[in-house]
């Protein structure tokens, strides 16, 4: 079951269940209340990990909620804060419960190393698929030879983003806000990812019909055991993280160089 159905579910039957209770709880004693919120916040814990909401994130989140529904009924908090806060997590961590793929961004190591192979290529046009915060994007647009495209669908790491390339003057990079499946790769040099394993065969498979010969699929740490890369680079950051590399048919990591001029 995908995290968000599972904590749906669970938090529905967290809800049913302490509406369900008595309504003169709250008054038989100061620790009834409290316990029963407890008891079902243990409950939709073991449930998130039992049924599989994913991540000790999505367990964390299953925990709380019936905690913070407590809080505002028990000391008649205002509701509006709890709904502003997941408003906001909502609009960065969204698309990693649509896509099951967390915000974590690349590290300098992945970064520089992408734009070596974006100038040993001269690479004319360059993506990164689900974009972030533009940790790539930033970097890539400095190699002003090649043009650099990002996809996001989470709305504030796409502002932060937005806000990032403008304050580098970054004239040689564009961003688009949705799904990243929806980007047309024809004509892309380097198609870079930083996902999970998730939608990585989806992602390679698009890639495969979509780039032109030759050109390369790079994926931060995440492949599929079903199409294995062509290429591994280690990386020379603490993690010891590497790069995969797809080279679409007919072309190696870096081109020979063009004797025709
Ligand atoms: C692990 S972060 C990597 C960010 C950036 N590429 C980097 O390397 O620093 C993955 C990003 O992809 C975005 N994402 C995941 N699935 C997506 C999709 N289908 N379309 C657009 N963005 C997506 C997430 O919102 C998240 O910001």
């Amino acid at each position: 079951m995908r995290p968000l159905a599972a904590t749906a579910a669970i938090q529905a039957a967290a809800f049913a269940i302490l509406y369900a209770l008595p309504p003169g709880l709250a008054s038989v004693g100061a620790a009834t209340l409290p316990a029963a919120a407890l008891a079902v916040s243990a409950l939709a814990m073991v449930a998130a990990s039992r049924i599989g909401a994913g991540s000790w994130v999505w367990t964390a989140v299953n925990a709380a909620m019936p905690l913070c529904g407590l809080t505002v009924v028990a000391f008649k908090v205002p509701a509006t804060p709890f709904l502003v806060a997941a408003l906001f997590a909502l609009a960065i961590f969204g698309p990693a419960a649509a896509y099951r793929v967390p915000l974590y961004l690349s590290g300098r190591c992945a970064a520089r190393a992408l734009r070596l192979l974006m100038a040993a290529r001269k690479a004319p046009l360059v993506a990164d698929l689900g974009c972030g915060v533009g940790t790539i994007l930033v970097e890539a647009s400095r190699l002003k030879s090649s043009r650099v495209i990002g996809a996001e669908a989470a709305l504030v790491p796409y502002l932060i983003c937005r806000a990032r390339l403008w304050l580098a003057g970054a004239t040689n990079c564009e961003i688009r806000f949705g799904d990243l499946f929806a980007m047309d790769l024809r004509g892309v040099d380097i198609a870079y990812a930083f996902l999970s394993p998730a939608p990585m065969p989806r992602l390679i498979a698009k890639a495969r019909r979509e780039m032109p010969r030759g050109s390369l699929l790079v994926s931060n740490t995440f492949g599929s055991s079903a199409d294995p890369p062509d290429r591994m680079i280690r990386l020379p950051d603490a993690k010891r993280s590497y790069l995969l590399v797809w080279i679409m048919p007919g072309g190696s990591l870096v081109r020979a160089p063009d004797r025709s001029t």
